[in-house]
């Protein structure tokens, strides 16, 4: 299947994986099968409805869009965790609540864990009270996706716990299921903040803004959650270069001196952290979705890097893909095609198998063994111009320590990334 933006979407082209409209009037828009017309094409750009997953007879094999329900199901999670703590803010969450909210969150995980594959996080379709919790779900999905790949510095960061309590991806998904939960009780506007780009210019966020870490920590007080999961809610904000908050000296009797730092901010807030700041960097200060490669390349800018845990940030900028497998792409030579392998050491140049596009030819259009692959690595002279129907060109961006040598995209590698022993 083949995931293409609304303006690649032709009349004549079958509908792969149902269409679902989300928000208000959530459901299936289109089901799998449907032959796409002109009329179709209209009423989706009136849901908001931005890229379809279509059969195409040459990328039957790049079969990247199993987790499709996953959108609804974090849809519908985001609409009741608003109605159970946001409407009215409630501000104590019983033992009962959280545990039935955690095996949801254990069904989340093991469906994520399961798959081990990268999923586009949610759109942005619902209504702005929901954007707290929509926004924490994309965070908890984010999370997972690096937690896994960090399986190995999560254990030697924890070394307490035995192997298999330090990989506890419930908590870690828990924590950032609900880091956020605290601006729930803020003002909308406060709420709305985007303290990310503010951060970025180092301007002054609204004073009201830093409580919701405490606000969030104190709902989850009693209810038996875990606390590796109950300090993320507290420390998501907190800087590897230790200029972050909350300063813990008030809230600890001065156990800590001010803001944590380094490796004594608990690996799970760290993971949480670089999370949080994809997911807002994924929306621009009028809250209007921008592309994931937008997000990355912001992620990669040095300003950002001491905020950071390296080797999670790292690990973030080489293993989530900035185009997912199965994405239609155009490349700066006009032609389309399908990304068939992601490149960890240079993710912005993928190998494309190149298409024919036009499905008036499909019936005689030759299987995937017999495409052409363009791998981007080694053309230099060819880059992304459109994925999923996005310009995407403005955000490409390179990241250090690629020799020639490496530079070919990967099917499986795992890359070379330095993992520090815990101080
Ligand atoms: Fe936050
Ligand atoms: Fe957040």
């Amino acid at each position: 299947m083949l995931l293409c933006g609304l303006r690649d979407l032709r009349p004549g082209m079958i509908v792969g994986i149902p269409v679902m409209r989300i928000g208000a009037e959530a459901g299936e828009f289109l089901p799998a099968g449907t032959i796409l017309e002109e009329s179709h094409l209209g009423e989706m750009k009136d849901a908001g409805i931005a890229s379809a997953w279509i059969n195409h007879p040459a990328t039957a094999d790049l079969d990247e869009a199993p987790l499709w329900g996953l959108d609804q199901t974090l849809h519908d999670l985001a609409h009741r965790l608003h109605g159970d703590f946001a409407e009215p803010f409630n501000p104590r969450m019983t033992a009962t609540q959280a545990l039935d909210i955690r095996a949801e969150i254990i069904s989340l995980v093991c469906e994520i864990v399961s798959q081990r594959r990268f999923v586009r996080p949610v759109g942005r379709r619902l209504e702005p009270r929901y954007r707290v919790f929509e926004h924490s779900l994309n965070v908890a999905v984010l999370s997972l996706f690096i937690g896994m790949e960090l399986e190995a510095y999560i254990v030697r960061e924890r070394p307490r716990l035995t192997a298999s309590e330090a990989r506890d991806m419930v908590s870690l998904a828990f924590g950032a299921a609900f880091h956020d939960l605290g601006k729930a009780g803020l003002p909308p506007c406060v709420q709305a903040h985007h303290s990310v780009y503010e951060a970025i210019r180092g301007a002054i966020q609204p004073a009201q803004y830093e409580e919701h870490t405490a606000l969030g920590y104190d709902v989850l007080r009693d209810t038996g959650i875990a606390a590796s999961a109950r300090q993320v809610v507290m420390n998501h904000h907190q800087r590897f270069d230790g200029s972050g908050w909350p300063n813990m000296a008030p809230l600890t009797n001065g156990r800590h001196r001010g803001p944590q730092a380094g490796h004594d901010i608990h690996i799970f807030s760290r993971i949480v952290a670089v999370a949080d700041a994809l997911d807002a960097l994924m929306m621009d200060e009028q809250g209007r979705p921008r592309p994931v490669v937008a997000a990355m390349r912001d992620l990669a800018d040095e300003r950002l890097e001491p905020w950071f845990d390296p080797v999670v940030r790292e690990i973030a900028l080489r293993r989530l893909p900035v185009f997912p497998i199965g994405s239609l792409v155009r490349t700066s030579d006009g032609r389309y095609g399908a990304v068939v392998r992601r490149n960890s050491l240079q993710p912005c140049r993928p190998a494309i198998r190149m298409l024919d596009m036009d499905c008036r030819h499909w019936d005689i259009h030759p299987m995937a063994d017999r495409c052409e692959t363009v791998d981007l690595a080694y053309r230099l002279d060819l880059h992304v111009v459109r994925c999923a129907g996005e310009h995407v060109e403005h955000y490409l961006f390179e990241l250090p320590s690629a020799s020639p040598k490496q530079r070919g995209s990967d099917a499986d590698s795992r890359i070379g990334v330095h993992i520090p022993q815990t101080a």
